[in-house]
């Protein structure tokens, strides 16, 4: 079996790349989400960066899925910048959607299983419950839209993963601002109207590694277990890093000063019914991973570089 990931040099990219490659990401743990044989069993997998594969650009992606001919393709590239996708509805069609689409197309051209990364965001956050796979999807915002258009693009035997609020070693996440903060000596506020998932891509990785190995078909919700809110989280990496979480004070998103462009779902928590009812294994809770990346962050921090 051979891989191909998008969206390589991202957060997720970066890690679905060593879990394939039987390496465990920065932050990760051993454990049966890697599939029967367990990690340490590397697939050949080559990463694509947005450089390399701009994925608007339909040439190059037919160019590259037929140079490479991967039995999957694990589609994680996207403009992943939900306020600056208000001002670019375009730009963030051209890419997540449309994107999609063209990957669709090699995939099926060169008969590759494709795996499509989504969002939370797809939903408008109204639901008094978590949401399930079958739901109906409604998005608030640009992005949640183009996201929600490759997920339309995708084949019925295609995987798509829906995952929320995800944070990784590598990249910009909401844990490595929090860190940041915590390491002025000013208040902290975050919103504690907003409610979702935290989600490492250390465990979102392996799970992808299972799904995309099996060829599972469908929408699948896949999140570290448990709910919190932006206020909840930020505490939590405060605390997980030895810092004072009574420093974080929660405010509501209509005193975001400035207002974001981009409305957010006030609820986005995402049931894993698809995992929970097929009887796969799922991620672990949030605060277990959290606690795991702050502890391999910190000890990178602490290693010489050269
Ligand atoms: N971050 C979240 O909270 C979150 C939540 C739910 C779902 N997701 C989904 O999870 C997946 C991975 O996201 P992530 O958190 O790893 O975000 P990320 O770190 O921003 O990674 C996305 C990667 O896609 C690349 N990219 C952007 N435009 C591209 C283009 N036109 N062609 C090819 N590559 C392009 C980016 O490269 P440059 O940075 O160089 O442009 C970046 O390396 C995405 O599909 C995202 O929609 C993310």
């Amino acid at each position: 079996m051979k891989v191909l990931v998008t969206g390589a040099g991202g957060q997720l990219g970066r890690d679905l790349v060593d879990a394939f490659d039987g390496v465990v990401p920065v932050g990760g743990r051993r454990c049966s989400l890697y599939g029967p044989d367990g990690p340490g069993v590397a697939v050949p997998v080559v990463g694509l960066d947005h450089a390399t594969l701009p994925v608007e650009d339909r040439g190059a992606v037919l160019a590259a899925v037929d140079g490479l001919r991967p039995d999957v393709v694990v589609h994680a590239a996207a403009w992943t910048a939900v306020d600056a996708c208000e001002a670019d509805p375009d730009r963030a069609l051209a890419v997540n959607a449309l994107g999609t689409r063209h990957l669709a197309e090699a995939a099926d051209r060169y008969g590759a299983h494709l795996v499509y990364v989504s969002t939370d965001y797809v939903f408008d956050g109204r639901s008094p419950r978590p949401y399930v796979e079958w739901d109906p999807t409604n998005p608030l915002s640009v992005y949640g839209a183009s996201k929600l258009g490759g997920e339309r693009e995708c084949p019925p035997g295609a995987t798509i993963v829906r995952t929320s609020w995800v944070c990784g070693a590598h990249g910009a996440n909401m844990a490595k601002t929090a860190l940041r903060l915590a390491a002025g000596d000013g208040a902290l506020r975050f919103v504690d109207d907003q409610h979702g998932c935290p989600t490492f891509t250390a465990d979102l990785a392996a799970a992808i590694v299972t799904l995309a190995t099996d060829r599972r078909p469908g929408i699948h919700h896949v999140t570290n277990q448990g709910a919190t809110t932006w206020y909840g989280f930020v505490g939590a990496v405060l605390a997980a890093a030895g810092h004072d979480p009574a420093r974080v004070h929660p405010i509501a998103t209509a005193d975001l000063q400035p207002p974001r462009p981009a409305p957010r779902p006030a609820n986005s928590v995402l049931d894993n019914a698809a995992l929970r009812l097929g009887g796969l294994p799922r991620l672990p809770d949030w605060q277990d991973g959290l606690d795991r990346l702050v502890r391999a962050l910190d000890t990178d921090e602490r290693m010489p570089t050269v």
